[in-house]
């Protein structure tokens, strides 16, 4: 009997196996869809170019309200960042905790979140952050994770002590190894963000080094710095603008070439300079990350920040990067193909005085296009039309701005 009884029950557990393994197998969740930011530039306000290590929580609040108030965050400007300044030290678990100035990250975010716009945080891959604070070397999932516990939506990462703490002590003289080291960091937090399941904007800051370009996509970067720090100087804007000729090639939608963040309406730039500034950026489909004192905008500034035509270039859906085509004494003609067909130029006075502009004769053919254009001056609002050979005469650091809709010839 016992037998008999003990051969039951393994015939019955056998039968549900059975039932089990025909039972089919619950369908497996599909695989998370892939994150996608920064289809167009990314485009709203950091605390750096103003604040620098004065920025407190209270500022951050007070962008974000003034975003709202001026009529910035319905012209597309949508980030909030807070750049370096912001850390403490970490405790015994590793967990890196905020400093005096920013009280509450996580309820800092939900007031941000709660006006409609995102939030953007600091960090880097070595030990140290360029203003000295802790960086996330060897606590970068942990770092991640806690980013996305607060509800961040962008990281901009700076290279800094990564350079003489990591690079040139474990690769001294050895720009190859430096350059797979440095690669290997970006990729780490790269990894570290995709595991959170959270769509967060990848932001590099490493100067343009090695050619970032190239290989900044392929470990994440959804934009990378290409050159050093902007400054609110004309020289500084104007050698920045130059160092991106030929970049175009590298920009699309998900990555872009940054060119740094705006200066429009700080130090002493003149009003043309802040127009050439943001035309500028425009044209090279850069991030507009305006870095002014909000709270005291004056109304010409704003009027350039939120120039609705402008930012229309800069966020235009084709996401092709403009490129100058030539340049006459020190007058630089720029083009940049837009969706449907269309074409913006920028002429661009880069001269001190008026002798180099006077006169100063626009080739069309130059630019592949022939006969007479009509199109809309996007600082003015006219229409106007170009012809072949025409003069123009700029203002020192001014820029003519146009948007041709219907071009006729074949636009570079
Ligand atoms: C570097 C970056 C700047 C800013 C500072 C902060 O210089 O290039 O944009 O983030 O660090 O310390």
């Amino acid at each position: 009997m016992r037998t008999f009884a003990s051969l039951s029950v393994a015939l019955l557990a056998l039968a549900s196996l059975t039932v089990l393994a025909q039972t089919p197998a619950a369908p497996k969740a599909p695989p998370a869809p892939p994150q996608v930011v920064a289809q167009t530039p990314p485009m709203g306000w950091n605390s750096w170019n103003f604040f620098a290590e004065r920025v407190t929580d209270k500022d951050i609040r007070a962008a974000a309200d003034q975003l709202v108030a001026t009529g910035m965050k319905d012209a597309g400007y949508n980030y909030i960042n807070i750049d370096d300044t912001w850390e403490a030290e970490r405790d015994a678990s590793g967990e890196l905790h905020t400093n005096a100035k920013f009280p509450d990250m996580k309820a800092l975010a939900d007031y941000v979140h709660s006006k409609g716009l995102k939030i953007g945080i600091y960090s880097g891959p070595g030990p140290k952050t360029c203003g000295g604070y802790a960086g996330s070397l060897g606590h970068e999932e942990q770092d991640a994770r806690m980013y996305a516990e607060w509800g961040i939506d962008y990281l901009k990462y700076d290279l800094c002590s990564f350079i003489g703490d990591v690079l040139e002590k474990q690769a001294p003289n050895d720009k190859a190894a430096q350059m797979r080291l440095m690669i290997a960091a970006y990729d780490k937090m790269n990894k570290a963000l995709k595991a959170t399941g959270r769509p967060i904007v990848f932001s590099f800051c490493q100067y343009g080094w090695d050619a970032v370009w190239e290989w900044g996509p392929s470990v994440g970067a959804n934009l990378w710095r290409t050159t050093g720090d902007v400054t609110p100087e004309w020289d500084r804007i104007y050698a920045i603008v130059s160092q991106q000729a030929g970049l175009e090639a590298y920009a699309g939608p998900g990555h872009w070439n940054d060119p740094d963040m705006l200066e429009v309406g700080n130090g002493k730039l003149t009003l043309a300079e802040n127009r050439t500034h943001f035309t500028m950026w425009a044209m090279l489909a850069a991030p507009l990350l305006a870095g002014n004192d909000l709270p005291n905008m004056k109304p010409e500034i704003k009027a350039i920040l939120t120039n609705r035509d402008v930012i229309a270039i800069d966020q235009d859906s084709l996401g092709k990067q403009g490129a100058r085509i030539y340049s006459d004494g020190e007058v630089e003609v720029w083009t940049r193909p837009l969706a449907g067909g269309a074409v913006a130029i920028a002429v661009v006075d880069a001269g001190d005085s008026r002798y180099s502009t006077h006169p100063f004769h626009l080739n069309l053919h130059k630019l592949g296009l022939t006969g007479k254009q009509t199109g809309k001056d996007l600082w003015t609002g006219k229409t106007v039309e170009l012809t072949d050979n025409m003069p123009l005469e700029l203002a020192s650091h001014d820029v003519l701005l146009v948007r041709v809709d219907k071009p006729k010839g074949h636009v570079q």
